[in-house]
């Protein structure tokens, strides 16, 4: 933390900063770092979400440093309480959102819109508004995408960039995040367009996260392995688990969020996150970080020493969401200062230990 500490201290130190989905897995570790850089204040808005990664329980070592909306007061489809919070703030991180893969029936279609698009939207009329009535404000915005944007890829277009065209969309969540986005940097141009200078949004598209704080059944293939293996369980691995996925440790990540914020020239742009940079780096990945799905499941079970692995048939709903490999070159953030710190291995030793002690001291994740 020191060189970190004094790096980004200049930039948050005294400043009002809102994290949405702060009391979530990512927005949580973010908050844990951010309250050491001395801002004015730290603000969360979390809505709670039923079924999503959000709990008070992920902030209750800091949360005498925090303001804290959680439930209806925290919904950032309260356009009137994002405002007045909104208008206090000179650094906005938007990470509400659900991470959920959903299939293709009604009730998955009326959830992932409402939380990962309509939502935004309210969230950036609030926005959009905050500006308007006071032109004269300095903002940055960071919007957390996802690389499920990028839909179903062939392994020829990895590692994907920035500009890759989606062709075939897997789930709802790929259709709704990836709106939400362009709803971001729509919104970016049109203020400057309008003068309205302090404005800067911009989007990241983070890939596959795990690390403390994150609930173990949010779906991931890291939390569900590593509830597996804590209950005695075997992982089971859909068709062999031979997919290719990039891994980011959660530091990482924050400090990737925090980097994209502090920069001046990040404005309406968008990043990739994860560790592949160029054709080349598939090769040799940044800490090994890219790997398949199989290799991640005996890495688990070597580093903790517990449960099995076998292979299962691809259960059929989730065979038509399955985007097959998927990795993103992250040349343009790195061209920034960027690189995951973390290997695979050292971010999923601090991992498993983290959940041994909570499962030993009987905390529900
Ligand atoms: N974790 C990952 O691997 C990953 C990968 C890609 C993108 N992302 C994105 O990063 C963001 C954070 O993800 P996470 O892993 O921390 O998920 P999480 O489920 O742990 O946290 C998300 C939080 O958002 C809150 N939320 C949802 N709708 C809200 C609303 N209307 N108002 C206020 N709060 C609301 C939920 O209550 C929850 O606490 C999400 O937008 C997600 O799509 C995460």
């Amino acid at each position: 933390m020191g060189s970190y500490k004094k790096e980004y201290e200049e930039v948050f130190e005294g400043k009002t900063i809102l994290i949405t989905g702060g009391l979530g897995f990512i927005g949580s570790n973010l908050a844990h770092k951010l309250v050491e850089l001395n801002p004015k204040k730290v603000i969360i808005a979390d809505a709670l979400v039923n079924g999503l990664g959000g709990s008070i329980e992920n902030i209750k070592e800091i949360k005498d440093k925090l303001e804290i909306y959680a439930g209806l007061e925290g919904d950032i489809r309260n356009i009137q309480k994002i405002k007045e919070l909104v208008s206090q703030a000179d650094y906005v991180f938007n990470l509400a959102g659900s991470i959920r893969h959903t299939g293709h029936n009604r009730e998955d279609l009326i959830f992932d819109s409402e939380i990962n698009l309509i939502c935004q939207t309210l969230f950036l009329e609030a926005c959009r508004q905050c500006m308007i009535e006071n032109p004269k404000k300095n903002l940055s915005i960071i919007y957390a995408g996802t690389r499920d944007q990028y839909g179903k890829v062939s392994f020829m277009d990895l590692p994907l960039k920035e500009d890759f065209v989606p062709k075939t969309f897997t789930d709802y969540q790929s259709i709704s995040k990836g709106a939400a986005e362009a709803h971001h940097i729509m919104l970016h141009s049109s203020l400057k367009e309008q003068g309205i200078d302090g404005i800067k949004i911009t989007s990241v598209r983070i890939t596959n996260t795990y690390g403390p704080r994150q609930s173990l059944d949010c779906g991931g293939a890291v939390p569900t392995f590593i509830k597996k293996i804590l209950s005695g369980g075997k992982i089971e691995l859909w068709g062999g688990g031979e997919v290719l996925r990039d891994f980011n440790h959660v530091d990482d990540v924050v400090d990737a969020l925090i980097l994209l914020a502090a920069s001046d020239k990040t404005g309406g742009q968008i990043y990739n996150l994860g560790c592949c940079i160029g054709k080349e780096g598939m090769n040799t990945p940044v800490g090994g970080n890219l790997t398949t799905i199989m290799n991640l499941a005996h890495l688990i079970r070597d580093i903790s020493g517990l449960g099995d692995v076998t292979a299962i048939p691809y259960p059929k709903e989730r065979a038509s969401i399955e985007p097959g490999h998927c990795c993103s070159d992250i040349s343009k953030i790195a061209r920034l200062g960027w690189i995951p710190k973390y290997s695979l291995r050292k971010g999923l030793e601090e991992t498993i230990r983290f959940y041994k002690e909570k499962t030993l001291n009987n905390k529900d994740y």
